[in-house]
């Protein structure tokens, strides 16, 4: 285990249909093909958010990153819902950046409020910063986050360029029938403006449990519909067998996709992530039926060896990988919102 992907809130300021969906509608964007929506259609949907009393602190955050970089863990990815909601994040980048062992540190965020804090955020020792994109047509971008907020997302990615993060990684989960239509002007985004553009395979993690196997755009369809219209080269993995993505490269052009198919091409076998969530319980996998609370241990009088003994037990029992497709899956309560990708 190399990788701790740290959820510092379940909240979010977007709606994003495969993620937590805003009203019913949305929510069942996937059936009104064969149902019509329900009269409380645009009805809100309520979430169970965590309390602050429920949420880690920064100081306790920086416990077990310690803790866990004392054990192997060299990448820290920062998650949300939506990381940039907390208050000063800079100041956990700060801290995160001083822990020995950390010689990764990334932040996966909506990119909405991302241009008021890139600066001090790279001020503070962050190294790399992912974006969310799935669409770059305004109507559909609201479509499918529940807000209109595309330009800032743009805006966004352009001054993290411009600040030097580097690589900017962009990420977009492929919808069949909702953006499978941009894979093509959006893989063109990423050569034209030089980034790395990775297409994700919807997985069921969507607190609407509405995910569907026909949805989901297999990575091999996506990879030969943009070929047609792309010269695509192979990256090597460069000595990360970890990595989840597969790589290419424009032949013309200085950017790259990436083709992340957990659901069709499990990668499960080369697994070194771990995950914290913001209420502070490990989960060994996304897909992870149990938890594993450390959130007593934080506030109790468990020593910092005590906390590194119950981490090592923890990750003994990682599982082998999920279980999509399998005839006993079962979508684990929590959504991709608390967990954070
Ligand atoms: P780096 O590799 O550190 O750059 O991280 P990243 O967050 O930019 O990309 P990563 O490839 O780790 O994650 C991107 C997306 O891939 C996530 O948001 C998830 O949708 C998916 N993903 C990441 N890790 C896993 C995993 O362990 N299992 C599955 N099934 N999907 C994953
Ligand atoms: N399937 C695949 N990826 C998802 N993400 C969020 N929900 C899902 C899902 N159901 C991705 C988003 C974001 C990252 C945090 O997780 O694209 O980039
Ligand atoms: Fe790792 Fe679980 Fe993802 Fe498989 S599904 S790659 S085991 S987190």
């Amino acid at each position: 285990m190399r990788d701790l992907r740290v959820s510092i809130t379940d909240r979010c300021n977007f709606r994003c249909l495969y993620c937590l969906p805003e009203t019913e509608e949305a929510a069942n964007f996937y059936q009104t093909r064969f149902h019509p929506p329900s009269a409380n259609a645009s009805v809100p949907i309520q979430y169970g958010w965590k309390s602050r009393s429920e949420i880690l602190t920064y100081e306790e955050i920086l416990r077990v990153v310690r803790v866990a970089a004392g054990l192997g863990i060299e990448k820290v990815r920062i998650t949300g819902g939506e990381p940039l909601l907390r208050r000063r994040v800079d100041t956990l980048v700060a801290g995160l950046s001083a822990i020995p062992g950390v010689r990764d540190l990334a932040m996966t965020t909506n990119g909405f409020r991302f241009a008021g804090v890139a600066q001090s955020l790279r001020g503070a020792g962050l190294h790399r910063v992912s974006f969310s994109l799935d669409s770059l047509d305004p109507g559909n971008f609201r479509r499918m986050t529940g807000r209109a907020g595309l330009q800032e997302v743009l805006d966004g990615i352009r001054l993290a360029q411009d600040l030097g993060f580097s690589p900017v990684k962009v990420n977009a989960v492929v919808i069949r029938g909702l953006n499978d239509q941009e894979l093509e002007s959006l893989a063109g985004f990423a050569r034209e403006r030089q980034l790395s553009f990775r297409f994700i395979e919807f997985m069921p993690l969507d607190s609407s449990r509405a995910w569907q196997r026909d949805l989901v755009v297999p990575g091999r369809e996506i990879l030969e519909r943009l070929r047609q219209r792309f010269e695509l080269v192979p990256v090597e993995a460069r000595g990360n067998p970890s990595e989840t993505a597969k790589r290419w490269a424009f032949a013309d052009g200085r950017g790259e996709i990436g083709i992340i198919a957990p659901v069709t091409e499990p990668f499960c076998g080369h697994c070194n992530r771990l995950r914290l969530t913001a209420d502070g319980k490990l989960r060994t996998c996304l897909f992870s039926l149990g938890e594993h609370d450390l959130r007593p241990m934080l506030r109790g009088t468990a020593s910092d060896d005590d906390l590194a003994s119950a981490l090592v037990e923890i990750v003994r029992h990682k599982e082998a990988g999920h279980r999509i497709g399998q005839p006993d899956f079962v979508q684990p309560a929590r959504t991709m919102s608390c967990i954070g990708g």
